[in-house]
């Protein structure tokens, strides 16, 4: 299957995909938010929908029209987000997922209050207000220990290297700790991905194995993912 071939190697699979990046309020007219434009993740969907595949896209925040036949289920916090993933994936029961995939940069902490009414400034400019956080359900970690059997769940790293270890040794910490099947892994160390029609990843998966996805457009990037992910459908 070329160039150019039309492929249906994902007909009758049941695919959700969250996109975007979660806002966290602080007051009715403020957030803590992300970089996240949501095109990988909406790469992914399509690129799903047009090989076959009933696709549902989790979308937090993203400024792009819906690709052609997905539903689209908009959030804004990552509560919300959490209750639709875990919803579309079926992990409370009812029609469950073949794959899950986990794209979206979900916000890590919250404030701990909203308030009702817009922050204001104080008189005295020394006066500055402390935000104080709360830790963000982790959807990725849930949607693992929920998981029906045979569902694949996979996960996305953005990733730079540190004085810890480099990308790759960050990224396979993380699908250790994360438990999912497959980690979707971005190089950020250039700063270059966000909101860039372009991306490269490395897929690892859980048995060991490392894919690397070439450099191209996000759409040529989902289909190096999903050309990982088929083989490992059940
Ligand atoms: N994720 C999630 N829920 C969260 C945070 C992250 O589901 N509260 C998911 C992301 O969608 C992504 C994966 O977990 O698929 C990895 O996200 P990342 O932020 O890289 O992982 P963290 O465990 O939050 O680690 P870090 O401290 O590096 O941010
Ligand atoms: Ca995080």
């Amino acid at each position: 299957s070329g160039a150019g071939v039309l492929r249906a190697d994902l007909t009758g699979r049941r695919v959700v995909v969250s996109a975007g990046g979660t806002r966290e309020p602080l007051d009715p007219v403020r957030y803590l938010g992300n970089r996240s434009s949501g095109r990988q993740g909406f790469a992914l969907a399509r690129v799903a929908a047009a090989r076959g595949a009933e696709v549902t896209l989790v979308a937090a925040n993203v400024d792009l029209p819906a690709p052609f036949g997905v539903r689209v289920v908009p959030v804004g916090t990552a509560e919300e987000l959490r209750a639709a993933v875990l919803a579309e994936a079926g992990s409370g029961g009812g029609v469950t997922a073949d794959v899950v995939v986990m794209a979206a940069a979900v916000a890590d902490f919250r404030p701990a209050t909203v308030a009702a009414t817009k922050l204001k400034k104080k008189d005295d400019p020394s006066e500055v207000p402390v935000v104080s956080l709360v830790r963000n359900p982790d959807v990725l970690a849930e949607l693992v220990t929920k998981r029906a059997p045979g569902q694949l769940v996979v996960g996305f790293a953005a990733e730079t290297g540190d004085e810890a270890g480099d990308v790759l040794a960050h990224a396979r910490a993380k699908l250790a700790r994360k438990g999912c099947d497959l980690l979707v892994v971005n190089d950020v160390s250039g700063g270059g991905v966000f909101g860039r029609p372009d991306n490269a990843a490395v897929v690892l998966a859980a048995d060991g194995s490392a894919t690397e996805v070439p450099h191209g457009t996000k759409d040529a990037v989902a289909a190096g993912v999903w050309q990982t992910v088929l083989p490992r459908l059940a």
